[in-house]
C-alpha cells in the first residue's frame, strides 16, 4: 500500500465539476485580479470567522509582511516569534527590516512558551527590550497558541499581536476562530493547507476598521480606492487572484467537514497508539484542534521508525527539522545550539503521519500496524 502525507487528488475529485464551473466563470468575465469572486470570498470568510474584515492577499507570507508593515513595524524594531515554526513567520519579520526575536516552545502543544516570552521581556537588556514592538504567536499544526496570557503580556508591554493562523484556518480557541483575537490574523491558503487554493493565496483578518483600510492600501500598491493612480503609501503588489478566490469559494463550504474528519482520524490514532512508547498530540483546554498535521514525538531514534514507514510505503515528514534560531539565514542574529532546548528537542524527536480527511479506515489501520511494528 502507498499512502502519501496528503492526497490532494482524493480531495479534488468529488468537487471537480464545481471547481471547473467556478474557474470558467472567472475566465468568462476576465476580471482576474480582485474580481467579484475575491470580494465574495472576503465576505464569506469574514462571516465564517465572525470578524468584521477579511482581506484577500497573495499568500500567507504576504499576509504577515503586510500586517507588520500596516502596524508600522520595520527597521530597528524587534518582533517575538517561536523558534519552531515555518520559515515564513520569521522571514516576514526580517523582510520588513525588523529583527526576529526567538522564543522557545511549550513541549506539550508545540506552541510558543509564555514563560519564554516573559523571560525575554524581563531579562533582555532594556535598550533591546524597548525596541520589541510585536509578538507573532503561531497556531502550529492546527492548534491555537495560549492567547489569554499572550494578550495580557502584549498589553503590559504595549506590543501588537499578529496571529500566524497559516496552519489553523477554522480552528477555535475559547469560542473564537483562529486569527480573530490579535490585531491581525494571517491565514495561508497554500495548496497543502486544510483549505487550499491551486496556487498561492492568503488573507488577513481584523476587527479594526483603520487596520483594515491600511491593509487594503498596502496590498494594492498603496493606491487610493477612489483613484488607482493616486498612491497614498508605498504599497506592495500582494493582491488575491480571482481564480484562486473562486476555487477557495467552491471549497469553503467543506472546510468544517474536512476539519472534523481530520480530528476524528486523530482520535482514532490517539486510541490506537496509546499503549506504544510514543507521544501523541496534546490538546489544550479550550482548543478545537484542526490537525493540519498529526505530530508524533519519540524519545528514541525517530529515523528508524520513519525508515520502516518508508519501506512500507507510508509517507511522513518532520515539521521542522531545523529550528529557526539555528537556520543559516538567521546566523546574523547570534543564536546558538542549546538556546531553545524544547524547540531543538521537537525538531529532533517529532514527525507527522498522514491525517488528511480522505484517509480510509483500511489505510489508517495499515499505518497503525506499521507504526506498532516499528516500535516493538
Ligand atoms: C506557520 C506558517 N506561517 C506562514 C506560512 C506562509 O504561508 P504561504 O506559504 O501561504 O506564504 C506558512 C505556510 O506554509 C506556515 O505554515
Amino acid at each position: 500500500m502507498k499512502i502519501p502525507l496528503l492526497d490532494i487528488e482524493a480531495q479534488i475529485k468529488p468537487l471537480r465539476k464545481e471547481i471547473d464551473i467556478a474557474i470558467a466563470n472567472v475566465i468568462d468575465r476576465h476580471h482576474f485580479i480582485l474580481g467579484e469572486e475575491a470580494g465574495k470570498l472576503e465576505e464569506q470568510i469574514a462571516k465564517y470567522c465572525n470578524i468584521k474584515y477579511a482581506i484577500g492577499v497573495s499568500s500567507g507570507t504576504d499576509a504577515i509582511v503586510l500586517s507588520l508593515k500596516a502596524l508600522g513595524i520595520g527597521s530597528g524594531d524587534g518582533v517575538i516569534c517561536p523558534s519552531l515554526t515555518y520559515y515564513a513567520t520569521a522571514g516576514a519579520i526580517a523582510r520588513t527590516g525588523a529583527r526576529p526575536v526567538f522564543a522557545d516552545i511549550d513541549l506539550k502543544t508545540y506552541n510558543i512558551s509564555i514563560d519564554s516570552v516573559d523571560q525575554i521581556l524581563r531579562n533582555t537588556q532594556y535598550a533591546i527590550c524597548n525596541t520589541i514592538k510585536a509578538i507573532i504567536p503561531v497556531h502550529l499544526y492546527g492548534q491555537c497558541a495560549d492567547m489569554d496570557p499572550i494578550m495580557k503580556i502584549a498589553k503590559r508591554y504595549n506590543l501588537k499581536v499578529i496571529e500566524d493562523a497559516a496552519q489553523a484556518f477554522g480552528a477555535i480557541h475559547k469560542g473564537k476562530k483562529a486569527g480573530t483575537i490579535g490585531d491581525y490574523g494571517a491565514v495561508s491558503f497554500y495548496p497543502g493547507k486544510n483549505l487550499g487554493a491551486f496556487g498561492d493565496a492568503g488573507c488577513v483578518l481584523t476587527n479594526n476598521k483603520n487596520l483594515a483600510r491600511r491593509l487594503h492600501l498596502l496590498r494594492n500598491q498603496g493606491a487610493s480606492p477612489e483613484n488607482k493612480y493616486k498612491h497614498l503609501c508605498i504599497g506592495h503588489n500582494a493582491r488575491l487572484d480571482t481564480i484562486q478566490a473562486a476555487i477557495l469559494g467552491a471549497k469553503l463550504k467543506y472546510i468544517d467537514r474536512w476539519n472534523k474528519k481530520r480530528a476524528q482520524n486523530a482520535d482514532y490514532y490517539n486510541k490506537s497508539l496509546k499503549n506504544l512508547d510514543i507521544i501523541t498530540p496534546y490538546v489544550a483546554n479550550g482548543n478545537n484542534h484542526i490537525y493540519h498535521h498529526y505530530i508524533l514525538r519519540v524519545k528514541r531514534d525517530k529515523e528508524k521508525i520513519r525508515k520502516h514507514l518508508i519501506k512500507k510505503g507510508i509517507d511522513s515528514r518532520t515539521y521542522y527539522s531545523i529550528p529557526l534560531h539555528l537556520q543559516p539565514c538567521f546566523k546574523y542574529l547570534g543564536y546558538k545550539n542549546g538556546d531553545f532546548p524544547k524547540a531543538e528537542k521537537c525538531a529532533k524527536g517529532t514527525f507527522a503521519i498522514p491525517v488528511y480527511p480522505e484517509l480510509s479506515k483500511k489505510q489508517m489501520d495499515y499505518i497503525v500496524k506499521t507504526m506498532t511494528e516499528s516500535l516493538l
